[in-house]
């Protein structure tokens, strides 16, 4: 593949995250405009954007201007006020609003710059629960094979996270416990459902005996769950999950960054299971990713023994990010996009169905407007798919206008929630041709 010299020059002064040599050689795109669900690079070409800025963070779409006139509006009045013994009034109504739309008893909120901060904060919070209870010892956490939980201490070293983020800050944190995943698709345990009997619940109890209870803290997952590709569990799997951390006295923490904020088609993902999680965290869909959010929701029960909670940056609980955040959610709600996630996310699916008719194509899946395709090369066995191929296709659409992503062995797809029809029929027009070029190509 030729090299895109002008990229090259271009992005040779940053350090770009998540980029291999080989992307840049192929030719990073400096995208320079947004308006709605497409996006423009510098040279003029746009594009449709299927994965909500491949991050999967702009839920209400591009080139809102109510919300950089609410974060304009609130530098203008009280840029900054420190979290150490104030608070702010953006904040607290956020705190407001979140506790109305959040699952059951969650009503108490911090605000973190990411979703790695979240994740991290979380951690903490799990391990003052106990340590005030006089529980000192217990430093475990139990999270899922393939989770992606961030790139902060416990979020990329402890949690699950695929080789080679994992592999190559190893040793993890102390304390990190892993379970199988519930990727019925490919089962690691090689059963189906439902004569599995949910064995990759089961085993979180026999984990837990095994690692001993006294030392586990929490477990910690996504309700519908990134890693192999927007894997919805059976609907027993997140009740029997809540059941067993009772049982232990084990925080349940519900990682909503991707989920939250109507992704599924609900507001939040853990809605889809009708359990109550011990602690959420949230960020992506807060903002839209008009400016950098994160967040921990958790219900009184946590805050309850705990005297004081051992955490303090510069910039949690900002104004500003809690001001745009604010009208973020005031656009989901006004303009129904939960609901129309999970409209648009049917539609989508039953077009992504369709291409199972392809020889390549496994299985189409997923929530609302979290999908994904997942490839193999003999649809009885289910063997995997080569990577360079998925990355094949993913280029062959954007030269036609089409930004999707790699997720495991499939392809994801998260668009903007306000995504109409005619660009699902445009995405999946796009993605056919992909197809049938790939397959033709590998000889199918
Ligand atoms: C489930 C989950 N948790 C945490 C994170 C980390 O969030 P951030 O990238 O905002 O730090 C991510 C990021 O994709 C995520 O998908």
């Amino acid at each position: 593949m030729s090299v895109n010299h002008d990229v090259m020059d271009n992005s040779s002064r940053l350090i770009l995250h998540r980029t291999s040599r080989e992307d840049v050689a192929g030719g990073i795109s400096i995208m320079v405009k947004g308006d709605g669900v497409r996006i423009t690079d510098k040279a003029g070409k746009s594009y449709l954007d299927l994965v909500a800025g491949v991050t999967r963070p702009v839920h209400i779409g591009y080139g809102r201007e109510e919300v950089a006139k609410a974060a304009y509006d609130q530098m203008c009045q009280m840029h900054y006020v420190s979290p150490c013994g104030n608070a702010n009034e953006p904040a607290m109504e956020l705190a407001d609003v979140l506790a109305r739309i959040t699952p059951g008893d969650i009503n108490r909120f911090t605000f973190e710059c990411s979703g790695s901060e979240a994740v991290e904060t979380a951690m903490k919070l799990a391990k003052h629960y106990h340590y005030f209870r006089g529980n000192k010892g217990r430093y475990k956490i139990i999270s899922r094979k393939g989770a992606y939980h961030g790139v902060n201490g416990y979020g990329v070293r402890a949690l699950g996270t695929v080789m080679p983020m994992r592999q190559m800050m190893e040793p993890v944190a102390p304390g990190a416990v892993y379970v199988e995943p519930p990727y019925c698709y490919r089962c690691p345990y090689g059963l189906s459902y439902p004569a599995c009997d949910l064995k990759c619940a089961t085993d979180i109890e026999r984990t837990i005996e095994f690692e001993g209870p006294e030392l586990i803290s929490a477990f910690i997952g996504e309700p519908v769950m990134q890693g192999f590709g927007a894997i919805s569990p059976p609907r027993e799997y997140w009740p029997m999950v809540r059941g067993i951390c009772n049982k232990y006295d084990i925080m349940l923490i519900i990682d909503e960054v991707i989920c939250g904020f109507g992704r599924t088609g609900k507001m939040f993902g853990v809605e889809h299971f009708a359990i109550q999680p011990d602690m959420i965290t949230m960020a992506k869909g807060i903002s839209s990713g008009y400016i950098p959010l994160g967040a921990v929701g958790c219900s009184d029960k946590v805050l309850e023994p705990i005297d004081n909670f051992f955490h303090l940056h510069t910039y949690g609980n900002h104004p500003v990010a809690c001001a745009a955040a604010l009208k973020n959610i005031e656009i989901l709600e006004q303009e129904d996009l939960i609901s129309k996630s999970q409209k648009m996310g049917r539609y989508f699916l039953d077009g992504l169905k369709s291409l199972e008719q392809h020889a390549i194509v496994g299985e189409a899946r997923g929530r609302g407007l979290w999908l994904a395709l997942d490839f193999t090369t003999d649809k009885k066995t289910r063997a995997l798919f080569p990577p360079d191929r998925i990355n094949n296709i993913i280029n062959r659409a954007k030269q036609l206008g089409l930004i999707i992503k790699t997720m495991g062995h499939a392809l994801e797809f998260a668009p903007p929630l306000i995504i109409q029809k005619t660009e699902i029929d445009e995405a999946l027009d796009i993605l056919e041709r992909c197809l049938a070029i790939e397959e033709k190509e590998m000889g199918f």
